[in-house]
């Protein structure tokens, strides 16, 4: 940790950091401008108490949180047992990695993703992963990119009002790490 930053199992106790992180780094990567009632409604439901109370206590999750100098910054969340819409064979997702602005760019999110994945193969025997994310988040996916992910298609869903297209990637394989 000489670089000040830990990387830890998240659990119970770090519910509403994982909260207040989803909450500002949601909106300042995807709605910066201002949010729709709907948009605002979906992030109620997304970032509830509730909701992220289920995940905590899910055994198909596991959350992992990025401390700097102590303070919470950033966090990821896999999901077993979800297979991807494109690739039966895939069934291990990284659903979240969120890093807040101020911590973005200090490697942070590169060791929070490892991590995740590392934990994919100890844990859950998966040595494959895959993600989805916005067509329209290009840093989001030379990151990826950089850390070994390819693009595997993409789905369009709806989203506040219009079609949005979403690329699906997926690990080559760990021993791009
Ligand atoms: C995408 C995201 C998680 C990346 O996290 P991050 O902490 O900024 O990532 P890193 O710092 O590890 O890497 C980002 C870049 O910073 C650079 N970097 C890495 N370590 C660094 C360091 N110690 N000092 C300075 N720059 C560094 C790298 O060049 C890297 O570029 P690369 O993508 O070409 O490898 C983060 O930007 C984020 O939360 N974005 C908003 C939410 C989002 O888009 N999430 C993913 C959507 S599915």
């Amino acid at each position: 940790m000489e670089d000040g930053i830990l990387i830890r199992r998240g659990t119970e106790a770090d519910l509403e950091s994982i909260i207040a992180i989803g909450l500002s780094v949601w909106v300042d990567t995807y709605s910066p401008q201002g949010l729709s009632l709907e948009v605002s409604q979906y992030l109620g439901r997304k970032f509830s108490v509730h909701a992220i109370t289920a995940l905590l206590s899910s055994d198909d999750c596991a959350f992992f949180m990025a401390e700097k100098e102590g303070r919470v910054v950033g966090y990821t969340l896999l999901k077993r047992h979800v297979i991807c819409p494109l690739s039966e064979d895939l069934d291990v997702e990284v659903a979240t990695l969120y890093v807040l602005r101020g911590a973005q760019g200090l490697g942070i999110g590169g060791k929070l993703f490892r991590t995740g994945l590392e934990f994919a193969v100890s844990a859950w025997g998966s040595d494959r992963c895959w993600l989805r994310m916005s067509a329209k988040n290009s840093a989001a996916k030379k990151f990826y990119a950089s850390h070994g992910f390819e693009l595997i298609g993409s789905i369009w869903m709806e989203f506040d009002g219009a079609q949005s297209e979403n690329f699906l990637l997926a690990s080559k394989s760990h021993a791009a790490f």
